[in-house]
């Protein structure tokens, strides 16, 4: 029994202070009654939520087990405050076919810690060119496609997995760069760029890939979702199309909702600020924050994206993409967005509950009775400073080292077992 606790659910419009009952694994039942418990938690004062969902994660396993396993990347989704994460399929080998799809499941219940649900690659071996067997990977589980770190170049291969998809009622989640753009750009294309003498990534090279997905999810009536959307005019493109009926949804991380490129000046080249797609400006960030306000923007999601400290540790230039995120944030995300009033906490609910479920079409991110009792408690007003050496990532390439915030994930439940 959860007493007394400010239960939010979106799903179903609920926001007030109740006790939320658990019995064999599933909700059972949300008012003001207090059944006799076996254990009883004391909410008073936490935010008491469907269990959160980051609907973007890489877990590295297969092939980079060094930078993290489906185990360690459970228990850090776990510590963040995520009952649930959908894992990427950029492995080695990929995730294209029903085995490999089977194996996350199998790793995810031997860790015995987070639920994961596969993303399947749209095409073989994430090379582009031939679609994968994409039936054979919803058999296996995958609840959405993608080849994410790199785009699907051809337009035809995008045309055919929107519409091969539609079969299975899943997304294609693209990663949106055109890499002819890109070049060996290693920060995003602006006056820092130009200052630090670094080859700059143009923002438009995301654009014009939204704009070419957008008008194939409407020629192929296919579901689109653009992974980590980043630019001004890319928010403006979804908002159209979302307005035209298109099939489109996006989502946006923390450090694209906080960070601009001048960080990889004043930090001195650290290449914890080095991400895919790259950090952009302060007019950016205020169109992604107007896009979560208004709906264009549907999830919050980390892209964790770990990478070992020897991989990192280079010149800037050399440095891989990616900046671990499932342990910070939702504390990044409270005290930028929620507690300086841009989102409010139902909005950011949403954000990790209900809208990456609907949109990957799992039964997950809701309290509705019956379904299971994935929970995760908040407490708002917690402050704590943030620091990697705690983190059960594997990885500490994280860029909010040091981030005095407020609000955190104080206690989290799946399939009804206490974890933290
Ligand atoms: O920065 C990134 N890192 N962006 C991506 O799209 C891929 C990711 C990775 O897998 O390291």
């Amino acid at each position: 029994l959860i007493k007394n606790g400010r239960v939010i659910d979106p799903a179903n419009k609920i926001d007030k202070v109740t006790n939320v009952f658990i019995e064999n694994g599933k909700i059972k039942s949300i008012g003001p009654k207090a059944p006799k418990a076996g254990k009883t938690i004391d909410a008073k004062g936490l935010i008491v939520t469907p269990g959160l969902i980051d609907m973007h994660v890489h877990l590295r396993e297969p092939g980079k087990e060094d930078e993290e396993t489906i185990a360690s990347g459970t228990a850090a989704a776990i510590n963040g405050g995520f009952t649930s994460v959908a894992c990427m399929p950029n492995t080695d080998p990929a995730i294209d076919n029903e085995a490999s799809a089977e194996f996350v499941y199998l790793q995810a219940k031997r860790a015995g810690k987070a639920n994961v649900f596969p993303i399947g690659a749209v095409t073989k071996g994430r090379k582009g060119e031939e679609l994968s067997e994409m039936g054979q990977l919803f058999r296996g589980g995958a609840v959405g496609f993608s080849d994410d770190g790199e785009p699907i170049k051809s337009a035809e291969v995008m045309r055919r997995a929107l519409e091969y998809s539609r079969m299975f009622d899943k997304p294609i989640i693209d990663h949106c760069e055109d890499m002819d753009l890109i070049r060996d750009g290693v920060m995003s294309e602006g006056s820092v760029s130009v200052t630090l003498g670094l080859v700059g990534m143009p923002p438009v090279s995301e654009e014009i890939m939204v704009y070419r997905d957008i008008a194939l999810a409407k020629l192929t009536d296919g579901k689109l979702h653009i992974a980590h959307i980043s630019t001004k005019r890319a928010v403006e493109l979804v908002r159209q199309a979302k307005k035209g009926g298109i099939k489109v949804t996006a989502e946006v991380t923390p450090h694209h909702l906080t960070l601009t490129d001048d960080y990889v000046k004043t930090s001195d080249f650290n290449t914890n600020y080095k991400v895919n797609p790259p950090l952009r400006t302060k007019s950016d960030i205020e169109a992604l924050k107007s896009g979560l306000k208004d709906g264009t923007i549907d999830a919050i999601a980390s892209d964790h994206a770990p990478h070992s400290e020897e991989e990192k540790d280079v010149e800037y230039n050399v440095a891989p993409f990616g900046i671990i995120g499932m342990e910070t944030l939702l504390p990044v995300v409270l005290t930028e967005l929620v507690h300086k009033k841009v989102i409010t906490i139902n909005q950011l609910v949403s954000a990790l509950t209900v809208n990456p479920a609907r949109i990957l079409g799992i039964a997950k991110g809701t309290l509705s009775i019956g379904a299971d009792a994935d929970v995760t408690l908040i407490d708002l007003n917690k402050e704590w400073v943030i620091d990697p050496a705690k983190f059960k990532s594997k990885s500490r390439n994280c860029p909010f080292a040091g981030w005095k915030v407020k609000g955190r994930a104080i206690s989290v439940i799946v399939n009804g077992q206490i974890l933290v």
